[in-house]
């Protein structure tokens, strides 16, 4: 705890009469500790105080050393003066300073104290003035020098430097007195009780105080984007979907969406896959939900659990061997991949790579019932990826999909101008893209004014017949999707550049609690 001053300040007051400057009441006291003290005082109105800030000038460390032994010149000359002749070459070891000795004959020559005599050095004035050294001296004493062009000289010349002094000009307030009488806080009952309250010393409640910070919880930076991305999706009409299903089965997030068996996102270097249990059951009909506690884990392996108790529906039978069909030999004018389609591979169990996998899933229950429809979801995803400053093996997606008769590509496009533009970003570009499950793809781009570039923010796409007609949906039903991650606007509103400060263990609680909320549209 600082020092209390505040007994030390009244004297010193008491003993002067008119203004006194702190700093130099108490040179070796440091600014805060005088600082409480005379902010104690000045709320009793003990004193009256006004902050001056002051330019003090200090001798750098070189100039110390003038202050001490004087200037080179100076040293040079007395050496010299003293022997009436000194050999050049000894000049270095006579002053114990090769560089104080060489610096200070040049000087000394121009002040013509000094010249030349062969090798060696005569008297030339019979006696000088240390200018320099005495300039110093006053500095180091007055911390200040009335001549400003010496001054700037010695500024130049790196023989002393500036600093900041604050400091406060006081002097007695109308309460002063001696007796600082430290104020109650508290009315007790003992004071009641021995009649001391009547001339006890109340201190008054500060209205103006700021309360005690009061622990709360906080939300997550991507909590508080993701809730004004779903009142985006809200306000255009949006469902949103379930996305409580972290592990999906090779089915739902790659052979429903036409992504061949091969294809270099299912290695196991894109895709987590689950060791235990490694495999689901063929797609079915979701159990009623009184049936799901006997199939828990706990009960079953769920790998060896019976399918007896709920079977394939004719319904999934077909989507499953429509599924085969179109990637195997082709089906709904499509020659498909043509290779021998594995049931095995399509029931590995994965850590789900994207939320197209529940869009898919629910555009297949959609097809019991085709109508238009808009869905969204914003949940987390995970991909086998090696984690950098950008990257991490799981982040957010945010994904639209909406099914209608009639939609274009060209509709997508103004959609997408539409869904943007709500978040305030306006210049899109779109540009041809690959993804197996929709034709046209298009990657879309938006300006990005600090980083001066055009940065990636979404795939889209016009999803396949491959994908829709399986599930039973009708020809001409169109369907088009799009996603971005939640992350990428998260940091950039939050001014991260390293999404590890942002998602995982290094997050800063810190950063959390005090990041206020955003608002998408509002730079
Ligand atoms: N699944 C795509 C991705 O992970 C996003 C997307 C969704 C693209 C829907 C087209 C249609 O990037």
């Amino acid at each position: 705890m600082a020092e209390d001053l505040t007994a030390q300040v009244l004297s010193v007051l008491n003993n002067a009469d008119g203004t006194v400057l702190t700093s130099e009441a108490f040179p070796d006291k440091d600014f805060v500790t005088v600082k409480s003290a005379v902010d104690k005082l000045r709320s009793r109105e003990f004193l009256e105080a006004k902050q001056v800030d002051r330019i003090e000038l200090v001798p750098t460390e070189e100039g110390s050393t003038y202050v001490q032994h004087g200037s080179p010149e100076a040293r040079v000359y007395s050496v010299v003066k003293e022997r009436g002749k000194v050999v050049i070459k000894e000049l270095g070891a006579l002053i114990g300073d090769a560089n104080v000795a060489k610096f200070g004959q040049g000087n000394a020559f121009k002040n013509k104290w000094i010249k030349k005599d062969g090798d060696s050095l005569v008297p030339v004035a019979d006696s000088i003035q240390d200018v320099t050294g005495n300039q110093l001296k006053e500095i180091s004493e007055a911390k200040t020098l009335p001549d400003s062009k010496a001054v700037a000289d010695l500024k130049k010349r790196k023989l002393i430097t500036e600093r900041k002094v604050v400091t406060f000009e006081i002097k007695k307030g109308p309460n002063f007195s001696m007796e600082f009488v430290k104020e109650q806080t508290d009315l007790t009952a003992e004071m009641l009780a021995d009649g001391s309250w009547k001339t006890a010393k109340l201190k008054p409640y500060n209205f103006k105080a700021k309360g005690a910070p009061t622990p709360s919880g906080a939300l997550h930076p991507l909590n508080k984007v993701r809730q004004e991305f779903r009142d985006i999706f809200f306000e255009m009409g949006f469902e949103e979907m379930p996305t409580n299903r972290y592990v999906e089965t090779g089915f739902w997030n790659f052979d429903a969406l036409f992504v061949p068996q091969q294809h270099p996102a299912r290695d196991m270097q894109d895709t987590f896959f689950i060791s235990d249990p490694p495999k689901a059951d063929p797609p079915r009909e979701d159990p009623p939900f009184n049936k799901l506690a006997d199939l828990t884990l706990s009960d079953s392996p769920s790998h060896k659990r019976s399918n007896s108790q709920v079977k394939q529906s004719d319904e999934y039978k077909q989507y499953w061997e429509n599924t085969r069909a179109v990637h195997e030999s082709g089906k709904f004018g499509s020659i498909g991949y043509r290779y021998p389609w594995s049931e095995d591979e399509s029931l590995k169990l994965v850590l789900r790579t994207h939320t197209t996998a529940i869009s898919t899933y629910m555009l297949h229950k959609l097809a019991k019932n085709p109508r238009p429809a808009r869905y969204f979801s914003i949940d987390r995803v995970f991909r086998n990826e090696t984690v950098d400053a950008t990257h991490l093996a799981e982040f957010h997606q945010v994904e639209g999909v909406v099914a209608d008769w009639g939609l274009t590509l060209g509709g997508l496009i103004g959609f997408m101008e539409v869904f943007f533009g709500k978040m305030g970003i306006t210049d899109l570009r779109f540009k041809p893209a690959y993804n197996p499950y929709t034709e046209p793809s298009m990657e879309i781009f938006s300006y990005h004014k600090g980083l001066k570039k055009w940065v990636e923010i979404g795939n889209s796409g016009m999803f396949r017949p491959e994908m829709l007609e399986p599930m039973g949906l009708p020809k001409d039903m169109r369907i088009y999707g799009w996603g971005l991650s939640l992350e990428r606007p998260t940091m950039i509103k939050y001014g991260v550049s390293n999404i590890r400060e942002l998602l995982g263990h290094k997050v800063d609680l810190n950063f959390i609690e005090t990041n206020p909320a955003v608002r998408l549209d509002k730079d």
